[in-house]
């Protein structure tokens, strides 16, 4: 499957599905493009120093369809077939959701529909709660909102900071996103009992 990655910084995520497709843990996939919103991003060096082709498309004082229509243009013309949002900072256009029908996901640092938009570790900590998380799940045109794909739960210590429960939930981030993706690619997804295919039908 041909994934394209949208980033907005570290990238962190990213590097992760990009070494589990290199390393074939995700099978017979290959991330072919990472496009950035930020030209400063971080994570288009990483992405570089691993031979994936980079795009920085940044807004420029467009629309939001104007924006999404030049990169929805990227991705089509690489013929990218799942879209993974790995930190990307924006909300995307309905155009955008249409032009890739399931096949957009992202991951959220919190158990959703817990703690959505910034800050989801601050919220979880000021809010007191002892057990927060991250979910991956299919985008759809609200914030942090469209089908859990999975989910993991990792305990808040009491101790815990909003920076150290963010670096905790961020290692269980990459490990649930490089297996939800490897799932997507193998069309094993289930949503309430339906089988979520991300595989353009007209590719074998
Ligand atoms: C992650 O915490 C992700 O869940 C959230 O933004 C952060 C991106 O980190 N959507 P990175 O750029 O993948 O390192």
């Amino acid at each position: 499957m041909k994934i394209g990655i949208l980033i907005s910084g570290r990238g962190s995520n990213m590097v992760a599905i990009v070494e589990a497709v290199q390393s074939g843990l995700i099978p017979d996939s290959e991330v072919v493009a990472v496009i950035s919103d930020k030209t400063s991003a971080e994570g288009l060096i990483k992405a570089r120093e691993r031979g994936i082709e980079t795009l920085a498309i940044s807004r420029n004082g467009r629309t939001r369809e104007e924006h999404d229509a030049e990169i929805i243009s990227e991705l089509k013309k690489r013929n990218i077939e799942l879209v993974c949002l790995a930190g990307y900072m924006r909300l995307l256009s309905s155009e955008f959701i249409r032009a890739f029908p399931n096949r957009i996901v992202n991951i959220h640092p919190s158990l959703l529909p817990s703690f959505k938009g910034l800050d989801a570790q601050r919220q979880a900590i000021d809010y007191g709660v002892k057990v927060s998380g991250c979910t991956v799940h299919f985008v759809d045109e609200d914030l942090d909102h469209g089908a859990i794909v999975a989910q993991k739960t990792v305990k808040v210590l009491d101790d815990d900071t909003a920076e150290s429960l963010a670096a905790r939930i961020l290692e269980h981030e990459h490990a649930l996103y490089t297996e939800a993706v490897k799932k997507i690619v193998e069309g094993a997804v289930e949503i309430r009992g339906r089988r979520v295919i991300a595989k353009q039908s007209n590719r074998k």
